[in-house]
């Protein structure tokens, strides 16, 4: 195993056979995760020392078109109570968050079709014009390739659109309603095509998933190439199909986003969400496993139980943005601080 760690480290890639070999190992055998994780945070320091990134996290609108298994703002989820910010609430958001010291803001939400191209570029220009040092990412799902040069035209930078699962059966299964796997990796071409700074990534544990699937996964991001990889925990809501399962395994995940790093040292990566709600210190985890990005909610506080893609969503405390401090004190606890640059990606 460490001979194929060391590999990993060098060649920045691994067959089909040795992924499989080294995430299988990685469930089992403590001191197999451990040299992984120590290797990904090496070079992670290689690449940005001891500061970690910070992303302001809006979350514009819990309507969603999609009807996918496992996220508690699906479509068929009645239960689910919906809401969308308005133009101004969002605009409040970035105020706030430029104050804080925020320097990208990330505006996520749900497919909602009032959505359209107008109101999108209206609002990315808006934010463009009032904070013209600022990253502005949008996580709005699948749209066409005009509307993504649209609203890159307005101001955008970076999109967020995870690949999900790269077994195009697996990927059918978790999402009945979508356009299937490929139409996604158009999206993902036209994102690229367009210059934006692109993120994929998916869940682990997710019901159907198996090692093999997470082999194909990470071979498709090596292939890909994104600037930016979110790897998290499935995590069970009660009000969707999935809600009986068991959520993601802590160790499984580690390994992964590990293995993300190794495979792509410049990529940004962040802690997750679900992580941080997985284990108390599941966002330090991650970065001792070469995460080098956390992405504090700066979504109006009322609002934030609504956007339950699972349940019990980190989003108080330090997952807040009122919580920077708490979250600078966190990371100085393994030696880490809070780089409050915008964080680009750049190539070295
Ligand atoms: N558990 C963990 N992650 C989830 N996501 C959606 N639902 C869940 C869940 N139940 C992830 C998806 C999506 C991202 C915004 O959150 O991968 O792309």
């Amino acid at each position: 195993m460490k001979e194929l760690v060391e590999r990993l480290v060098v060649n920045r890639r691994l067959d089909n056979e040795s992924l499989r070999a080294l995430l299988t190992e990685c469930t089992t055998d403590a001191n197999v995760l451990q040299l992984l994780r120590d290797c990904a945070v090496r070079t992670a320091r290689e690449q940005f020392g001891l500061g970690i990134y910070i992303r302001g996290l809006i979350e514009v609108s819990s309507y969603c078109r999609c009807d996918c298994l496992y996220c508690g703002l699906r479509r068929s989820n009645r239960s689910a109570e919906r809401y969308r910010l308005t133009h101004d609430e969002i605009m409040a958001c970035c105020r706030e968050g430029y104050k804080l010291g925020f320097r990208t803001f990330v505006l996520q939400g749900g497919e909602d079709g009032t959505h359209t191209d107008r109101w999108l570029e209206e609002l990315v220009r808006d934010i463009r014009q009032s904070y013209p040092d600022v990253a502005i990412t949008l996580s709005l799902g699948e749209r066409s390739e005009e509307s993504y040069r649209a609203l890159y035209e307005a101001g955008a930078n970076r999109y967020l659109l995870r690949h999900e699962a790269a077994n195009a059966d697996l990927y059918d299964a978790l999402h009945p309603t979508a356009k299937g796997l490929k139409n996604r990796l158009e999206c993902l071409e036209a994102l690229k095509r367009i210059g934006y700074q692109v993120g994929m990534g998916m869940m682990i544990g997710v019901k159907g998933q198996t090692i093999d699937d997470i082999v194909e996964d990470l071979q498709l991001i090596g292939r890909m190439q994104p600037q930016m990889v979110g790897i998290g925990p499935f995590m069970p809501h009660s009000s969707t199909p999935l809600g009986g399962e068991p959520a993601g395994d802590l160790r499984l995940t580690l390994a992964a986003v590990a293995i993300t790093r190794l495979m792509l040292p410049s990529a940004l990566i962040p802690s997750t969400t679900a992580l941080a709600t997985l284990s108390p210190i599941g966002r330090l985890e991650g970065i001792l496993s070469g995460a080098n990005v956390v992405m504090p909610n700066l979504s109006p506080s009322d609002i934030r139980a609504k956007y339950a893609i699972y349940e019990n969503k980190a989003s108080w405390g330090k997952e807040a943005a009122e919580g920077l401090a708490a979250l600078d004190e966190e990371l100085k606890t393994i030696g880490y601080h809070i780089d409050y640059s915008r964080g680009d990606f750049n190539n070295k």
